[in-house]
């Protein structure tokens, strides 16, 4: 047997998505195939490179895992190496233990570590590569908010999920003849709402990036009945929020990185339909089943494609990068420039001026059907 080239680690950070087992799939199989390399696998994020909880990932160990949901390595959303945050005599303490990882990472002779993650993974990767480790990220998440790529793995299946449940509400809400509001995650990104509500033919679309107005979305809703369409769908980001307010926060985990969950703004706008018409309306949160199941093909394929890539990255000694998808290309761009902004809808995206002229309103005056 031919010696191991170099010894790399990966692991998965951050809130889960559909195409995190294809990504590791794909960098072992071809880490291994192509480049003779041995692979160790991380457990649960970061906290498996603070704690060193690792394993061996060999070619079998990663077989018949392209379609599963969720990541045979577990994750988290709370282990930051720079802050890591325990609890004593009911207090938070943060501590640093970006030095133990440094040492971790030494002591399994690691060439390399694959960041799979989000904004808050890739930032911390950026952290360790800046502390001397040898890093390649790969963007995942379903909020699609990176900056640097134009999408990320995972996204495409939960517009599927969304769009489906969407599809589903449509036949109950013209049955009742009701307004029937859906709220979608996505942080304080709409791209998650805008494809769905767009693939599904919602009526109205609420997105952070357009704040909305509660009279225009009533006047959109009345005017509908009045025409004889006697139900509309509603499309919410959790992120929404009104033209004169605030984001609905729905809880907050004191010990995350990201401490703040939004959730609850489709409710404050059922509960003022309700009160300014005469209409029926009723709330569905998709919540987490948007971060489960199956990969759609089309994530398992840009999966497959960022994890060759990122292989291929190492064994050419190309580090401090993440590989992107620009214009239908896999190529990668610095870390430094995926991450300190989140990718927000431009206003003036294509999509949106597609979903206005097909009459959707985007519950503003000025971003409606004409
Ligand atoms: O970033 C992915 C995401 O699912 C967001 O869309 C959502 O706001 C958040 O994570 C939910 O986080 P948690 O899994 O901690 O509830």
């Amino acid at each position: 047997m031919k010696k191991s080239t170099k010894r790399i680690g990966i692991l998965t950070g951050g809130g889960d998505c559909p195409g995190l087992n294809a990504v590791i799939r794909a960098v072992t199989k071809t880490a291994i195939t192509y480049h003779n390399m041995e692979v160790i696998g991380f457990k649960d994020g970061y906290d498996g490179l603070i704690n060193n909880k690792h394993l061996s990932l060999k070619f079998d160990d990663v077989s018949g895992i392209l379609t599963t949901g969720g990541t045979i390595l577990g994750t988290s959303n709370k282990a930051n190496p720079f802050a890591v945050v325990t609890k004593k005599n009911n207090k938070y303490i943060t501590t640093d233990m970006s030095n133990v990882c440094v040492k971790n990472y030494k002591k399994l002779k690691l060439n390399a570590l694959v960041c799979i993650g989000g904004d808050g993974t890739i930032t911390i990767a950026n952290q360790l590569a800046k502390k001397g480790l040898n890093i390649v990220g790969i963007p995942k998440t379903i909020d699609n908010d990176l900056c640097g790529t134009d999408f990320t793995f995972g996204f495409n299946t939960a517009v599927t999920t969304a769009a489906e449940a969407i599809d589903k509400l449509h036949t109950t809400a013209q049955s009742h003849h009701r307004v029937m509001l859906i709220e979608i995650m996505g942080r304080y990104a709409g791209w998650l709402t805008l494809y769905s509500g767009v693939a599904s033919g919602s009526d109205i679309i609420i997105i952070p990036e357009i704040p909305y107005e509660i009279e225009e979305i009533c006047r959109v809703v009345k005017e509908r009945s009045k025409k004889g369409k006697r139900f509309s769908i509603v499309a919410v980001a959790e992120g929404a929020k009104p033209k004169k307010g605030k984001m609905v926060v729905s809880k907050i985990i004191k010990d995350s990185p990201d401490p703040i969950r939004l959730g609850g703004i489709a409710d404050k706008i059922a509960d003022d339909i309700d009160k300014l018409t005469n209409l029926e309306t009723r709330v569905t949160v998709l919540g987490h089943l948007q971060r489960g199941g199956t990969p759609t093909p089309y994530d398992r394929v840009l999966a497959s494609e960022y994890g060759k890539h990122a292989a291929d990255l190492i064994a050419k000694n190309q580090f401090d990068k993440m590989v992107a998808l620009q214009g239908n290309k896999i190529t990668a761009i610095p870390l430094s420039k995926a991450i300190n902004t989140l990718k927000k809808v431009p206003r003036n995206h294509h999509l949106i001026q597609t979903a206005i002229a097909v009459g959707t309103s985007f519950g503003s005056p000025n971003f409606g059907p004409k």
